[in-house]
């Protein structure tokens, strides 16, 4: 039988594929073939259907399974800790060991902290000349910097560990290079754990091990922090700054209303849903969705993009409305998954809003977004975002 070929390619910026938008509508459940990645695929595109799946570790995150469509990335050294790639009981007990370092309150505590790595990247921008690479200058440097600070780096290896950390980030740099910069920060990573075994202290890390985390499991969980939390928050930086120099009519509602500015946080998560291969998962038995039976061992992917377009769910859903209140949204995913980091990501989305217009007033766009490189993989974002201010 012939499928209709699945592609997870988009086709404009500012949306889902026109596929995925058209399988929403006619076929909530397909089975397609995924040409691009060899092999067919089951797609879930309506909103209930997406959190639903997303609930389900039926629906398995398991990537040493050799059928996981992510199994590519899967590595035996530092595989343990990576909960991202797990299932229950192994994701229970660790996300459960590690949840309380994330909560609300907790992060909130980090503001002052993360106000003065914003002022400090945007002196240093400002140091720097007129114009540049917003990518480079502050999207790439911002959340390598918090998450420095979330491990407790010394802030003598700040430049080492940014550099690497943008080097990985940096998906037109030389594959080898890339993997070499993971290789330098899993090693990084394991000095730092080795340094806290010898001497604790009041860190993530050092809790860990306290709580029971092995050597393996704490290099593991400080490496996906890393990887989860600094490509994911800095394609958002870029395109919440893109859109907002792009329809001064956005940007001026949050001039004139810093207020709305939470909310456009999350209508911006909402909007973008940056994370692209969040929703991947193996069908570990057959299973019913719609009236459909999906057999054991297919690949599933929710979409997310989609699913946060959902007119059932959000009227008028291509509209940006700061104060539509979107919390709901699954551009953090959903279920037992559910982004760990998303407080951490959220505050510092908004801390940048609060300060960044009001430092740069003057800040703009020096080439029009139809010319941008945007990323065309696993995350989606924007390579390189020229501005002047
Ligand atoms: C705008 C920024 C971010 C977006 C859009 C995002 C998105 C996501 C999504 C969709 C998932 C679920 C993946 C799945 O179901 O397989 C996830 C999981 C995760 N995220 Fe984020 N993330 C962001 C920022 C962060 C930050 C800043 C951190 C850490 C400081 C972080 C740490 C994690 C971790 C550890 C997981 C795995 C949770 C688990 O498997 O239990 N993320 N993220």
């Amino acid at each position: 039988m012939t499928r209709t070929p699945f592609s997870q390619r988009r086709t404009e910026p500012y949306g889902p594929p026109a596929l995925h938008r058209r399988l929403q509508a006619e076929q909530p459940v397909a089975h397609l073939d995924w040409t691009e990645r060899g092999g067919d695929v089951w797609t879930i595109a309506k909103y209930e259907d997406v959190r639903a799946m997303l609930s389900d570790t039926r629906f398995s995150s398991d990537r040493s399974n050799p059928l996981h469509p992510g199994h590519q990335a899967y590595n035996p050294k530092s595989h343990q800790g990576r909960i991202i790639e797990m299932d229950p009981p192994a994701h229970s007990t660790q996300r459960g060991r590690v949840m309380g370092e994330f909560t609300v309150k907790k992060i909130a505590a980090l503001r002052p902290s993360i106000e003065q790595i914003v002022d400090e990247t945007i002196d240093a921008m400002i140091a720097s000349g007129d114009r540049g690479d917003f990518v480079d200058l502050f999207s790439l440097p911002v959340p390598s910097t918090v998450i420095a600070k979330l491990l407790d780096v010394p802030e003598k290896d700040y430049d080492f560990f940014q550099d690497k950390a943008g080097v990985f980030a940096d998906g037109t740099a030389p594959n080898e290079d890339r993997q070499q910069a993971s290789m330098a920060i899993i090693d990084y990573i394991a000095t730092l754990v080795d340094a806290r075994i010898e001497r604790p202290g009041d860190d993530i890390i050092s809790r860990q091990l306290a709580a029971g985390a092995s050597r393996e499991e704490a290099i593991g969980l400080g490496h996906l922090l890393l990887i989860a939390g600094h490509e994911t928050t800095s394609n958002m930086i870029s395109l919440c700054v893109m859109v907002l120099l792009d329809r001064p009519e956005l940007r001026r509602q949050l001039d004139e209303k810093p207020e709305l500015i939470p909310g456009a946080v999350e209508e911006l998560l909402r909007y973008f849903t940056i994370a692209e291969t969040g929703g991947l998962r193996l069908a570990v038995e057959d299973l019913e969705v719609r009236g459909h039976t999906i057999p054991a061992g297919s690949v599933v992917y929710a979409l997310t993009n989609t699913a946060n377009r959902d007119p059932d769910v959000f009227p008028d859903p291509d509209r940006i409305d700061f104060t539509r209140g979107a919390r709901n949204h699954v551009a953090f995913g959903f279920g037992p998954h559910q982004c760990l980091g998303q407080n951490v990501a959220r505050l510092e989305l908004v801390i940048v809003l609060e300060k960044l217009f009001a430092r740069l007033p003057d800040l703009r766009l020096t080439a029009e977004v139809s010319e941008l490189p945007f990323k065309e993989y696993s995350n989606f974002g924007i390579h390189e975002l020229p501005v002047a201010w």
